[in-house]
């Protein structure tokens, strides 16, 4: 079978989806192909922090009403280390800015009830997806679905599929240019039905390695231990677990974490990632698909929104008046953002982990010396501040 859209978007994450609703809200049509089913993309736990432009995007494009009510809305957050806890004012430092605490997968829920209600194709479940001459002006996405292999021919393919998905290898061996780094050492992640031990995110250095302490909703927290990469989640009991939390948690004045049952855990690895540039010919890459970053910046989710925003709006201009200049300019446009967050993601990534072959403590008396720097010092504190809560405009400053 042989069908058209305006633009085949490839993965139903945020990107995709954020993409497909913002081209909705333009008459643009669009078709989203998603590989897996749609129970298992509602309920794959991930991201949770939300800068302020995301918010204010999923508020303006009318799918913000549940995050608004049950988005839990952060102005500082905590830096412990050496026993201490220290406030980082994100509001005061910022001149009111925030962040909103709210699932990456409610905000998927939310944007596939709004697809769903705006009577547009998303099809889950797609097997075998090959892109078809994104070098031409004609290109198309092949795939098969309930069993019938079908062509969708459309003007632009939006590649929205995360790391491991097929759009990056669609482009020709050698057009894109890959940069990575490896982390020696991944996140062991928790949900536990308990309620938050703070009102806000802790984010802990010690001796045994980073801890954060997050949260879902006022009855579940969200928890996080650095681990070696590819760690068996095997070796942790749930036992082990409370007890590594505490003890990397713990207060010179006492402190314990309120516990519950452990209702999920996995293993993250940790890597920094940009493949540049981030279209070639009729192909736009978006999000995880081209770019990822540790997650102690807590960025992902965010800068593929701000990817999305900016290909939504080039090609409304260019339906709209023929006028390809944002199109060219996609890759340049998102890379000064990429590239800025690639930086502060790395930056509280090695200022936060303990370094595994840091055999003399050199390391950690740098990462030591930074943290007492961003915790008395004003300007060091704004740092990190403005760049928690996120650039305002599309390009961040560079
Ligand atoms: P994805 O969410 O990966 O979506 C891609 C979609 O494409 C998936 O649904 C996938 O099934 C589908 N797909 C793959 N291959 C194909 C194919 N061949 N055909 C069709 N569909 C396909 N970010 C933050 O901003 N804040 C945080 O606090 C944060 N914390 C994180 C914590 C953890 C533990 C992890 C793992 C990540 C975290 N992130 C965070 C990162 C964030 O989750 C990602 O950056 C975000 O999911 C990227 O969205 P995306 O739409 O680009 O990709
Ligand atoms: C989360 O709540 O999942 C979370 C919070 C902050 C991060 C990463 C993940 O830096």
């Amino acid at each position: 079978m042989i069908y058209r859209t305006q633009v085949g978007i490839v993965g139903a994450g945020p990107a995709g989806l954020v993409l497909g609703h913002l081209l909705h809200l333009e008459g643009i049509d669009s078709v989203v192909l998603e590989a897996r089913d749609r129970e298992y993309v509602e309920q794959r736990v991930r991201a949770g922090v939300l800068e302020q432009n995301t918010v204010n995007l999923l508020d303006e494009m009318g799918v913000g009403e549940r995050m608004k009510r049950e988005g839990l809305v952060h102005e500082g957050l905590e830096l412990r280390f050496g026993g201490r806890g220290h406030r980082i004012d994100l509001a005061g430092l910022t001149g009111g800015r925030s962040i909103t605490v709210y699932g990456q997968q409610e905000v998927v829920k939310d944007l596939i009830a709004a697809r769903l209600e705006a009577g547009r194709e998303l099809l889950f479940e797609v097997e075998d997806v090959e892109l078809e001459g994104v070098d031409t002006e004609a290109p198309a996405v092949a795939f098969t679905h309930g069993g019938e292999r079908r062509r969708l021919s459309c003007d632009v393919v939006a590649g929205c599929d995360g790391f491991h998905g097929v759009c990056r290898d669609a482009v020709p061996e050698g057009a894109l240019t890959h940069h990575e780094r490896e982390y020696p050492f991944g996140w062991l992640g928790v949900l536990a039905e308990a309620e938050p031990s703070s009102d806000e995110l802790i984010y802990t250095h010690h001796d045994r390695g980073f801890a954060l302490h997050s949260m879902r909703s006022p009855s579940i927290t969200r928890l996080y231990l650095q681990c070696p990469p590819g760690e068996d989640v095997g070796e942790w009991p749930d036992d082990r677990i409370w007890e590594e939390l505490n003890t990397r948690m713990e207060l010179a004045e006492g402190f314990s974490l309120h516990e519950g049952p452990i209702i999920e855990k996995g293993v993250t690895p940790m890597r920094s990632f940009v493949a540049e540039p981030m279209q070639h010919g009729r192909l736009f890459l978006a999000g995880d698909a081209v770019h990822i970053v540790p997650p102690t910046g807590a960025k992902g989710l965010n800068l593929a929104v701000a990817d999305v925003r900016v290909l939504s709006r080039a090609l409304a201009r260019w339906y709209d008046s023929g006028d390809e200049s944002g199109l060219e300019s996609y890759s340049e446009t998102c890379l000064r953002r990429v590239w800025r967050t690639q930086y502060f993601s790395w930056w509280m990534t090695s200022m936060l982990h303990r370094l595994p072959d840091d055999r003399d403590g050199f390391q950690a008396r740098l990462q030591r010396a930074q943290l007492d720097y961003v915790c008395s010092s004003e300007s060091a504190a704004r740092t990190l501040a403005e760049n928690y809560v996120g650039f305002d405009s599309v390009e961040a400053p560079g």
